[in-house]
């Protein structure tokens, strides 16, 4: 193997560019070359290809987003932009490609591996730590200590106020941030999409807090819950318990940024690492993740098509820990 592509693919998360870095550098150690694919799928397809040497990889590792950029890429759900995508691979002598991303990408890496046979190796880059085969995804230690942040500067104009505030955080259909961002910023309660009954729950809590004129309290939201988000639940809440005064906070994109972890860019310098190792013991079409501090690979198609399951512990301590 002479010459590997790596890119950074769909929603941007901190780690991304250690894991470049770390791919880059063990890739060379082997005197083997790397070129970056710039915009993930979108570069690929359009040919915005460039070789990345060590130093382009240096002062890189503490900083969040992604040097390579990323995006979302319609083009290459179609068959003639994977051909367009593969041409360019092979015009630049790219014999395999690393790709750091989340289940679209992934999804994307499993479908070319199989119409081209470029050999593939994923490393999990995603908030929303939604994969299968690895405990934690890059950047969703990142991502939760933000939430934690912005909880507890919520909580002292919370309770100055004496209001119920609704915090929104990402995480697309699952509720891997909302509950390690409640457990960790000792939210009140959490709705999250795993939960289907979480509404008369939280109306139930409610009632009981508003027994004891209680109505400082937090409630942690995820996106993707069935309940639809912080802002409709807010209209419910001010409907049925008018006695509290409530405020939403959707935290958004900021979850995505911020200078990655210790724990994110360890686990993102292991993770590339092991992708490039893995690809010169010619293994393809597998996810590198860490179960029980271990790396692993998983299939492409069970990291994105297996659940993970929220971790029960949590889920029972997020409703112990409640005053
Ligand atoms: O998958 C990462 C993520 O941040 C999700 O948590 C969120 O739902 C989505 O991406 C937002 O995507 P975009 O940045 O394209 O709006």
């Amino acid at each position: 193997m002479n010459k590997i592509g790596v890119f950074t693919s769909g929603g941007d998360s901190p780690g991304m560019n250690a894991c470049v870095r770390a791919v880059v550098r063990t890739a060379h150690k082997h005197d083997v070359e790397v070129i970056g694919i710039k915009e993930g799928y979108r570069g690929m397809v359009a040919g915005y290809f460039e070789t990345l040497t060590s130093l382009d990889v240096a002062g890189i590792i503490q900083r969040g987003g992604t040097i390579l950029r990323s995006s979302r890429c319609p083009e290459f759900k179609t068959k003639e932009g994977r051909q367009q995508a593969y041409d360019n691979c092979k015009k630049h002598g790219i014999d395999a490609l690393v790709a750091i991303g989340g289940n679209g990408t992934f999804t994307g890496a499993l479908y070319f591996e199989e119409e081209f046979g470029i050999p593939t190796i994923g490393c999990p880059g995603t908030i929303d730590n939604d994969l299968f085969g690895t405990d934690y995804t890059i950047g969703f230690d990142t991502a939760c200590n933000t939430v934690v942040k912005a909880i507890d500067q919520i909580r002292e104009t919370a309770a100055s106020h004496n209001r119920l505030f609704l915090v929104e955080v990402m995480g697309r259909d699952s509720g891997f941030i909302a509950l390690n961002g409640c457990v960790a910023g000792g939210g009140e309660a959490v709705m999250l999409p795993e939960q289907r009954d979480d509404l008369p729950r939280l109306m139930q809590f409610l009632d009981e807090k508003s027994q004891h004129k209680i109505y400082s309290n937090i409630v942690v939201v995820a996106e993707g819950d069935e309940a639809g988000g912080a802002i409709e639940l807010e209209k419910v809440i001010r409907k049925e318990y008018p006695q509290y005064d409530v405020r939403s906070t959707i935290l958004g994109h900021l979850q995505r940024g911020g200078s990655p972890t210790c724990r994110d860019r360890i686990l993102a310098s292991r993770l590339g690492h092991h992708a490039v190792e893995a690809l010169l013991k010619g293994e393809r079409n597998m996810m590198a993740g860490e179960i029980n501090n271990k790396v692993e690979l998983t299939s492409f198609r069970d990291s994105i098509e297996k659940t993970k399951a929220l971790n029960s512990d949590l889920l029972q301590l997020s409703e112990i820990l409640v005053a």
